[in-house]
């Protein structure tokens, strides 16, 4: 298959969609950016995870703070590593990951890699649209991110996190022309875990599936203390490059408010074209079932089930 960019601020669900985009395609690379964590953070949750499943792809540090203000982290829902567990602790790594994520991702595109998958706020990406305006709008380049919503917000009432963090950062994509398949809040909701979910990672041996279990635990607690169901996020934006079936999606005009008061960061949708053209195409509908399969799947294979 074709390789893969994944573009993250490596929370539980950012591992669970990298675990599930390696499943079935190479990842060229990660460029991390802050968002869930502080950057000094997401490159320490990166370099573990990259050890413990030995992954052999390049990861390559990127913007920490988002491209105007200062970056609000969801360290009041994360913790502050950014990774709830319920136990055991990913292992603490030392040491940077690479430098320069701009030259980077100009280096996977310019030897023809197509595949984008952003799950953090945008940064990264606006500063390649910056640097390159080219790239980003090859015809056939596919850039999923998840975040945004075409209903209500999770960090704010009107705003998802990613695109709450850097609201300027979208504004640049969409002013530069690059045409984004958004998979936002309203279109993860319909595919949830419970604590159910956690049982056949539990109820496998190693230490890794338990390290895996007991992350993925701490994931569904969000919700509630795990009383609630949990929504899946960024591997949902995973199943739709992997599997483009798994998820619909409706071109529409994508903007993003910057001045409200209490609409900063909300992404707005004209779905009438006669209105607006569109410029982006809006996840509406997402095949719970199959992507749960393919997170569980994704999630033994790593703990070396296969
Ligand atoms: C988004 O915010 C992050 O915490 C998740 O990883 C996901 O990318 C959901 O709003
Ligand atoms: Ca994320």
């Amino acid at each position: 298959g074709c390789p893969v960019w994944i573009d993250t601020d490596m929370g539980f669900d950012d591992l669970a969609a990298i675990l599930i985009v390696a499943a079935s395609r190479p990842v060229a690379g990660l460029s991390l950016v802050a968002g869930n964590v502080a950057l000094h953070q997401v490159e320490r949750n990166a370099l573990a995870v990259a050890s413990m499943f030995k992954w052999d792809f390049p990861i390559h540090a990127g913007a920490a703070a988002p491209l105007k203000g200062h970056l609000e982290t969801a360290h009041y829902v994360l913790g502050a590593d950014g990774m709830p567990g319920t136990g055991r602790k990913l292992p603490a790594v030392e040491g940077h990951a690479q430098p320069d994520a701009l030259g980077a991702m100009i280096g996977f595109i310019e030897k023809g890699g197509r595949d984008i998958l952003a799950i953090g706020p945008l940064t990264d990406l606006a500063h390649l649209a910056e640097a390159r305006p080219d790239l980003l709008t090859l015809p056939d380049l596919r850039l999923v991110w998840m975040g945004g919503s075409a209903g209500p917000g999770n960090h704010t009432a009107a705003a998802e996190f990613n695109a709450a963090v850097d609201p300027e950062a979208l504004a640049v994509l969409i002013a530069a022309g690059v045409q984004i398949a958004m998979v936002g809040l309203d279109c993860c909701r319909q595919v949830t875990l419970t604590l159910d979910d956690v049982a056949p990672l539990r109820a496998h041996p190693s230490e890794r599936a338990q390290l895996l279990a007991d992350l993925l635990e701490g994931y569904v607690r969000i919700a509630d203390n795990g009383h609630r169901p949990m929504a899946l996020y960024d591997p949902v934006a995973a199943a739709a490059v992997i599997e483009p079936d798994s998820v619909t999606f409706t071109p529409a005009r994508l903007d993003i408010e910057l001045d409200g008061t209490l609409t900063r960061g909300m992404t707005v949708i004209e779905w009438r074209a006669r209105k607006a053209a569109p410029n982006a195409l809006i996840a509406t509908t997402a095949d719970a079932p199959r992507i749960r399969a393919m997170m569980q799947a994704a999630l033994l294979r790593a703990a070396g089930d296969q």
